[in-house]
């Protein structure tokens, strides 16, 4: 494109059809940029024309001024508006390219579950903390004193032979085989205060493994001792506990049975909750569940956690939580619960609990 010289002047309309058709064909905002410089920058065709006005006769310098300076206002106001085109498209590119669905569902991220016997746990310690239990916590690998002598099992006690034991590599020492050894601890930092009224939640060890014991398990201790605990107390506990557990409707059975550390002692059924107590396979037709061992504080264990058996009197049990879960869950097979096989562990949804 060249400029017409014409006498006296530019042709200025040419000149603003060629700016129009460059600035039609300029696809970016850079194109456009482009040809503002190739026109109307330092070395451009009207700026340049502008320069030489100066050696045109003074009538002629007056209408050619006009003139290009009309001309230089429309390249100016065309290059404008094209880019206001070009912008507002780019603008719409972006927009499109960027956009964001809000309809789409999110995308949820994969959470893990909670174990049967966490949940479990957190269960019973929450029931027990809310009737004013306090929470103490003992170590696994416990003293032959603290996890039987202490509590009326002497060495070659028979008593000893229930809990097969194993041993470890230290003297004196062996994997507590029941949570019991806590009702010593918790009464040796009560130092003789009353009342005593503790829960103990943990993992216990034993040499067993069928459908219903695994080498490792979970008890949950309780012990309370102050002036004239009896034996409804430990009644109206457990009661309360199962039905907090199992559902109102449950009911409670204490059978006399035997365990060193308590006199008397039994062993405490619930109402199964698989049949309601009718009678099914999960209770043996017998509309019975066995969780826990119970009963009165025997006097020596008294006196080896430092309090006066003619003073005060206590209970206290031991409550298996991989039991619990097995009923509360309704599965007949205790090993399930540590074989880690996510198909099993999957079923027991988040927060059915409440936790
Ligand atoms: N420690 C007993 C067991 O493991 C249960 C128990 C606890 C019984 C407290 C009586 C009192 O079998």
């Amino acid at each position: 494109m060249t400029g017409v010289r014409k006498k006296g002047g530019w042709a200025t309309e040419d000149w603003l059809q060629a700016i129009a058709a460059e600035l039609e064909a300029a696809s970016t905002t850079a194109a456009v940029e482009a040809v503002r410089v190739a026109w109307l920058g330092r070395r451009g065709r009207i700026t340049e024309a502008l320069r030489g006005l100066g050696a045109l006769p003074v009538e002629a310098r007056r209408e050619a001024g006009q003139r290009l300076n009309r001309l230089r206002e429309a390249a100016e106001a065309q290059i404008k508006a094209r880019l206001q085109v070009l912008k507002a498209q780019e603008e719409a590119e972006t927009l499109a390219a960027e956009r964001l669905d809000m309809s789409w569902p999110g995308r949820r991220p994969p959470v893990g579950r909670l174990h049967p016997v966490t949940r479990v746990r957190r269960l019973v310690e929450d029931i027990f903390l809310r009737m004013g239990f306090a929470m103490v916590d003992g170590p696994e690998v416990e003293s032959l004193w603290y996890n039987f002598e202490a509590l009326n099992m002497p060495e070659h006690h028979p008593a000893r032979d229930m809990q097969d034991s194993f041993f470890v590599n230290l003297p004196g020492m062996v994997l507590r085989t029941q949570t019991s050894p806590m009702q010593i601890r918790a009464m040796e930092a009560a130092g003789g205060r009353l009342p005593v009224r503790i829960i103990a939640t943990g993992r216990v060890y034993r040499r067993d493994d069928d459908a219903t014991h695994v080498p490792m398990f979970t008890q949950m201790e309780a012990l309370v001792i102050d002036r004239g605990i009896g034996m409804a107390d430990l009644k109206g506990t457990l009661l309360a506990m199962s039905r907090a557990l199992f559902g109102p409707e449950t009911a409670i059975r204490l059978r006399p049975s035997y365990f060193p550390f308590t006199e008397p002692s039994a062993e405490v059924d619930v109402t199964c909750a698989v049949c309601g107590g009718r009678g099914c396979r999960t209770c043996k037709d017998t509309g019975w569940l066995e969780i826990l061992g119970a009963g009165m504080v025997h006097p020596v264990v008294l006196q080896n956690g430092g309090y006066d058996p003619e003073a005060v009197s206590g209970f206290a049990f031991g409550l298996g939580l991989e039991r619990v879960a097995m009923i509360r869950y309704g599965f007949d097979d205790l090993r399930l619960l540590y074989q880690n096989d996510w198909r099993f562990l999957a079923q027991f949804g988040r927060g059915e609990d409440g936790m």
